[in-house]
């Protein structure tokens, strides 16, 4: 997830101002560098946000138009090389890029071949040099714009411009979001609306397989296949801050709601189904290694503590490797048995959250193979572990971390296969797990689709204050899950318990005051799980389960119920989590809370 804005303009404003404040409303889509190129004036580049390269920027930087772009890095480090816009050869073809181009590799071998060298490690860079080679036969900037993205396999909103005709703008979109803005004698390119806002309200919408050009003067748009089509106008009442959020109230149920897309994103590339194989890039130079180890430390915080507690059923069960589950802030004083066949492997969002980096640390001192599933590309937790598995949700802005659990658990998925079919692992059992992982984005938006259902739940229980949250096996971490979100966000008392705990303790509190959020899919676990709700229920407490779709003893028992998908037994935390998720962001709006921004907790947690 990156950010675009481009402008091009007769009215005599500086374009490189308009580019630089458009920027910094689309730094919630990414601030790892920051980049823009004016024809008249050349380009800069700069890692970090928006601040830094605006500080790069010599005076006599000034032209009409130009491509501006925030980067969230994919591929290669966020540094000033590989931050865009990107060029072609012979510095005239420059390109923004949001996406990723899946045939890179084989387009850049191509190119190469006919005599192109590249500055980068991106994927963009490919594109540029494209339209390069395709303007040799084409002669017109247009026509080898749409030869070269026909050419493109994968996902992109991009922005290109030519030197020798600064007045025009070229976007495309193919599953990343590229709106138009239409002003009077100017005209603008951007991943939202938020940055055209300030100077027109009139916007169009591309669709995939668009392409548009833009000039001061005016627009057109057409297909892939270069038929003209047209698309409607739209007038945008929305607040440029509710533009960032895409039009939702709050950045969390924004990024509970790309839940379909991230998983998309963590698994793209990464499964050969037909061989039951996971391909998982930054490991290939330590596989060998990994094929020795004989034990699995997890460490990190929070809601990623919890990720990994998942991972550990799954590794345990798939690739028959023992493995502890530890908080960073644990691990880091106590006296680790380690050897040189233990990996101490990080999970976290950020990357940056001390308690899991010091614990890497002292894994890595005690002669560990270290490991990071980290969401920020470059962040120190990814720099300093010696390989990893990047999880590429885009960012996270909502402080409780939803859709980075989500790809932190598949990313565990991933893992699992690919250690396991190192060892016993079958491959038809590889097999299974990769449909079955293909198959959770439409089974999430199914669930997503009823969140109407999630939300009077929430307000049906808005004023309890107390909730345990009960499950067994692959889901006990998902009830720790949603007790935590539940507490973080609404300020109550909320307790995850192993069902099988209860009597030892929690049962105690249960009275019809005291509901339990019983998790009861269909699986090896579930009549163990269905006797200790009916023990909640002898004690008159209400209960709300999730279950698996087609199940009717579960309603039978309990007060709510909300079905979910079915799935296999190792990937039904992927789906219980979504809506665990917006049960508490309702929650925590239905007592009048924001969401987005919980009381005395912070995003990165940056200090011990
Ligand atoms: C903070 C956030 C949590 C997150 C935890 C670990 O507490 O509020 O949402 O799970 O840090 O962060 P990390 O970036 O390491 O995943």
């Amino acid at each position: 997830m990156c950010g675009i804005f481009a402008y091009t303009g007769k009215k005599g404003k500086e374009a490189g101002g308009v580019l630089l404040d458009g920027l910094l409303s689309l730094e919630y889509r990414g601030y790892d560098s920051a980049g823009i190129f004016m024809p008249e004036a050349g380009v800069v580049r700069a890692p970090g946000a928006v601040a830094e390269l605006r500080k790069k920027i010599p005076k006599d930087f000034k032209g009409k138009s130009g491509i501006a772009h925030l980067r969230w890095a994919t591929h290669g480090e966020p540094t000033e090389q590989n931050a865009h816009p990107h060029s072609d050869g012979s510095g005239e073809i420059w390109v923004v890029h949001n996406g990723i181009i899946e045939n890179f590799k084989e387009l850049k071998k191509k190119l190469e071949v006919a005599g192109h060298e590249f500055k980068s490690a991106t994927d963009t860079e490919v594109l540029a040099h494209l339209v390069e080679e395709h303007l040799k036969t084409e002669k017109s900037f247009e026509k080898a714009a749409l030869a070269a993205l026909n050419e493109v396999r994968g996902t992109y909103g991009i922005a290109l411009q030519y030197k020798m005709e600064p007045d025009k703008i070229i976007a495309a979109r193919m599953g990343s979001p590229i709106v138009l803005g239409l002003g009077d004698g100017e005209h603008f390119v951007a991943s939202d609306p938020s940055p055209i806002l300030p100077h027109t309200r009139k916007v169009v919408f591309l669709e995939d397989g668009d392409v548009a050009v833009i000039s001061s003067d005016g627009h057109k748009i057409f297909k892939l296949d270069a038929s003209n089509v047209h698309r409607a106008t739209t007038d945008i009442d929305w607040s440029a801050e509710a533009a960032q959020k895409g039009g939702h109230e709050h950045f969390m149920i924004k990024e509970i709601l790309e839940a379909p897309e991230v998983v998309v994103n963590t698994l793209r590339g990464r499964l050969i189904p037909e061989k039951g194989l996971a391909k998982l890039g930054g490991l290939e130079s330590v596989a060998e290694q990994l094929e020795k180890i004989d034990r699995i430390i997890i460490v990190a915080c929070g809601t990623a503590y919890y990720a990994g507690l998942v991972g550990e059923y799954m590794l345990e069960e798939y690739a028959g490797i023992p493995v502890e589950v530890e908080l960073g802030s644990e691990f880091r004083y106590r006296k680790p048995v380690i050897n040189e066949r233990t990996i101490v492997l990080g999970i976290s969002q950020s990357g940056e959250t001390a308690d899991t980096l010091e614990a890497l640390r002292e894994g890595k001192r005690h002669g560990a193979l270290t490991l990071g599933i980290v969401n920020t590309v470059g962040s120190t937790i990814a720099r300093e572990t010696d390989a990893g598995v990047y999880n590429h949700a885009g960012p996270e802005i909502g402080v409780a971390s939803t859709k980075a659990f989500v790809s932190q658990l598949v990313a565990l998925a991933l893992l699992t296969v690919f250690l396991g079919r190192q060892r016993g692992m079958s491959q038809s059992e590889g097999e299974k797990i990769a449909q079955e992982l293909k198959s959770l984005p439409q089974k999430i938006q199914s669930i997503l689709d009823r969140k109407g259902e999630i939300e009077e739940l929430a307000k049906k229980y808005a004023s309890v204050r107390d909730f345990l949250y009960i499950g067994r096996k692959y889901n006990l971490p998902i009830a720790y899950e949603g007790a935590l979100k539940l507490k973080e966000l609404s300020y109550i008392h909320a307790e995850g318990c192993g069902a099988g705990e209860m009597k030892h303790g929690p049962i105690a509190m249960i009275d019809e005051e005291f509901p339990t959020f019983a998790i009861v899919p269909k699986d090896s676990v579930y009549e163990k799980m269905l006797s200790n709700i009916q023990q909640i229920k002898a004690r008159k407490g209400p209960v709300i389960a999730l279950t698996t779709e087609g199940d009717t003893e579960v309603a039978s028992v309990a007060g709510d119920v909300f079905f979910v998908p079915e799935t296999s037994e190792m990937l039904s935390p992927i789906l219980n989590a979504v809506p665990l998720h917006l049960f508490s962001y309702y929650f925590s709006k239905a007592n009048g809370y924001n969401p987005d921004r919980p009381r005395n907790l912070a995003k990165s947690v940056t200090v011990e």
